[in-house]
């Protein structure tokens, strides 16, 4: 039941200021975040990351956003975290995300990078779409070192 998933604010996010207010959405539904860093990855890592994407045509396009600033990455655990972590999120098309969730509330599209139409997608998040991607990701992203354990106050009142 308790699971880990990984979570980056894209440049989108950081640079519009919405760290914070990312932030406090998972932390309010008590998620607890065990590991965090700003992280400017370059192509390479990028191929790591979106590997299931590399072939697709929207892939050139995401690659130049997700490398054109530093992202916030960070790991979150909690019980059921992936599914739980993915509908606070919402959809990844901004026209389908609800309003409520991070992505219906904040994404938009914008002009200026390689898609079929000219615009793409800024969603302002990524996060893990299962729990086998979750444990590779995390991985990925992280050293066991750079990964903590502490007990939250939620924790606390409950144990
Ligand atoms: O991020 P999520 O798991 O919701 O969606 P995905 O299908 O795994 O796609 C990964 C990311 O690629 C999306 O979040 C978008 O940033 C980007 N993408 C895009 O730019 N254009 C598409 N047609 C599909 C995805
Ligand atoms: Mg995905």
């Amino acid at each position: 039941m308790m699971e880990r998933t990984l979570i980056l604010i894209k440049p989108d996010g950081v640079e519009r200021g919405l760290i914070g207010e990312i932030l406090s959405r998972f932390e309010r539904v008590g998620l607890k975040i065990i590991g965090m860093k700003m992280v400017w990855i370059d192509k390479e890592f990028s191929k790591k990351h979106y590997a299931a994407h590399v072939e697709k045509q929207f892939y050139k396009g995401l690659e130049a956003f997700i490398v054109s600033g530093p992202v916030v990455a960070m790991v979150l655990e909690g019980i059921e975290a992936v599914d739980l972590v993915r509908k606070l999120v919402g959809a990844t098309e901004p026209k389908s995300s609800a309003p409520g969730t991070i992505r219906g509330d904040y994404a938009h599209h914008s002009y200026g990078y390689a898609d079929k139409k000219g615009i793409a997608i800024r969603n302002l998040i990524h996060a893990s779409g299962s729990k086998e991607d979750a444990k590779a990701e995390v991985a990925l992203w992280f050293t066991a070192k750079e990964l903590h354990s502490y007990t939250t106050v939620h924790e606390k009142h409950t144990l």
